[in-house]
């Protein structure tokens, strides 16, 4: 079986191996996977790291120089590379889109304007200046209404994955596609050539209309308004109102994205994903690529993108756990392709498996965990460097704890998915009630101490292996044991540990003082057995 997204346990699941499966997962800088020998000091932070899996980009540039003319001596490499590591890769296809720019398209496209068209700002110009505030950055795109671009990007993607197939179809060290990467166009809502406009003001497929009509359950207050109101037939703004514009990027967007998707797939049918730039607080679509996958337009990627198995946050803002609810709104599954590298970078990996059953999470440009965040990193990632978690870098040793620890109890942990057997709490969260219910056994987690101060990144999971035994991974936390539905508890087995080749392996038995008073400060991994009855 190759690797694919399974309904399991009522979720959909990463399935690697006919086994279900997370990535405990990086993402290198852009630049490093264009050189192999580059990325030996990369693989050997991930190995540190304790990941499983690296994100890495395979460019349209480098994969055909020439049209016609494929080189894979790249991902060839790089998937040499993974095999020796043992890793597994999911690749990045940096096409017709690079943070809602042309970056990585060929010279030949980019050079052949007439043929391969750009995305119109400003009526008439291939290329504009967006005004950020203080710079004024020029900006060039391609058009998401070139099908020759489109075309062409197309058959691009389906040689590559006709080659992983033929070289990795064994193997299967490739586990996943993103395909582009933060999609969207910058400057405007939609693009304004006179073909642009013509689209905009023609009638909306009729299809389409009766999808999002009747799919406004999930949708944003402002966008449900819109589609509510809005016209039954007719031009893009008599049916979208206020929010045409950026549906109508949406729409071409994801159309664009699938038709890609749907090639590649005919070669080898990978998962594969999308990932965006997230809309900040109160920003207009233009301001943030208008018509990404942001969860805005969910619905308008859901109806034209179905090769796009998961839509995913790139995750930056201070905001972490609110994009995580809404990115896994409705059961959708949670993969975070890129979050930022700080204090609490480990926290956040641990409460994603443990709590959203995420398939996957992946600090963006990893090989910088344990370094300050610089004011360019700032800007690049579009980070609010006010947010206080900034300030403090992420622990190296700490972070190559947790991936270490997940990625070693993968027999343990991924079968739990989509169970109530696998929990997570975590201080960020800010949750009135902290506590792991596991049947007849309950643990209350406290991130404050009565008589210390405590970081505020705590976090607990918890995962029941049997109606006795919980294994659970905490940080700056105290975790309380007591009964649940039973009515007495007694701690028989507490142990410090850790997993080797899917083996429990027992440090210290912690029976004494230290099962009395649990506080847990650096990162642990115990192992509870206890003892449950009721009164006669
Ligand atoms: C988000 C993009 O998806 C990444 O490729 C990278 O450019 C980061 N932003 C910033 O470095």
């Amino acid at each position: 079986m190759i690797p694919e997204i399974r309904t399991y346990n009522g979720r959909k699941v990463l399935f690697v191996n006919d086994a279900p499966f997370y990535a405990v997962a990086g993402e290198v800088h852009n630049s490093d996977a264009s050189s192999p020998e580059y990325m030996e000091q990369i693989w050997k932070a991930a190995d540190e790291l304790g990941m499983n899996t690296v994100l890495l980009p395979v460019t349209w540039e480098l994969l055909e120089p020439e049209e016609g003319v494929f080189d894979f001596s790249v991902p060839d490499a790089l998937i040499r590379q993974a095999g020796e590591w043992k890793k597994k890769i999911i690749f990045l296809w940096f096409g017709s889109w690079k943070n809602a720019e042309m970056m990585y398209a060929p010279a030949w496209v980019k050079k052949d304007r007439k043929r391969f068209r750009r995305a119109q700002i400003t009526k008439g110009k291939d290329k504009s200046v967006r005004d950020v505030g203080p710079a004024k950055i020029p900006y060039y795109s391609l058009s998401y209404l070139c099908e020759e671009t489109r075309n062409a990007d197309a058959r691009a993607f389906a040689e590559l994955m006709a080659h992983i197939r033929e070289t990795d179809g064994k193997e299967q060290t490739v586990i996943g596609v993103q395909v582009e990467n933060e999609t969207g166009l910058l400057g405007n809502a939609r693009e304004v050539s006179d073909e642009a406009d013509q689209a905009f003001a023609s009638e909306v497929p009729e299809d389409f209309v009766k999808y999002m009509k009747t799919h406004t359950d999930t949708m944003k207050e402002d966008v449900r308004r819109e589609v509510e109101h809005g016209a039954d037939r007719g031009t893009w703004q008599e049916v979208f109102g206020a929010v045409a514009e950026e549906i109508f990027s949406a729409y071409y967007i994801s159309g664009y994205v699938n038709y890609v998707a749907e090639q590649g797939k005919k070669e080898y049918p990978l998962p594969m994903f999308a990932n965006c730039w997230l809309v900040h607080k109160g920003d207009a679509p233009g301001k943030y690529p208008s018509g990404g996958p942001v969860s805005r337009v969910h619905e308008v990627w859901r109806f034209c993108a179905p090769e796009i198995q998961v839509l995913c946050p790139d995750i930056y803002v201070p905001e972490f756990m609110e994009v995580c609810d809404d990115y896994s709104r409705d059961g959708a599954p949670l993969f975070i392709p890129e979050a930022a590298t700080h204090s609490y970078a480990a926290p956040r990996l641990a409460y994603c498996i443990g709590h959203y059953h995420a398939m996957g999470y992946s600090p963006f440009g990893f090989d910088d965990i344990g370094k300050p965040f610089t004011m360019i990193q700032g800007y690049l990632f579009g980070v609010d460097v006010n947010d206080p978690a900034l300030k403090t870098p992420q622990n190296y040793e700490e972070y190559a704890w947790f991936g270490r620890t997940l990625t070693s109890m993968m027999p343990v942990i991924a079968p739990k998915y989509g169970t109530e057997d696998l929990q997570a709490v975590c201080a960020e969260k800010k949750e009135e009630n902290n506590t792991l219910n596991f049947g007849k056994l309950k643990i209350t987690v406290s991130f404050k101490h009565p008589l210390m101060e405590m970081p505020g990144n705590g976090v607990a999971l918890g995962v029941k292996t049997a109606e006795d035994e919980i294994f659970l991974i905490g940080y700056n936390c105290i975790p309380m044991l007591a009964a649940g539905d039973a009515e007495h508890m007694d701690i028989l087995e507490l142990e410090e540990g850790e997993f080797r080749d899917g083996k429990w392996i027992r440090g210290r038995r912690l029976n004494g003082d230290e099962a009395a008073a649990m506080q847990i400060t650096s990162p642990r991994l115990l192992r509870i057995k206890v003892y449950t009855y009721c009164d006669e």
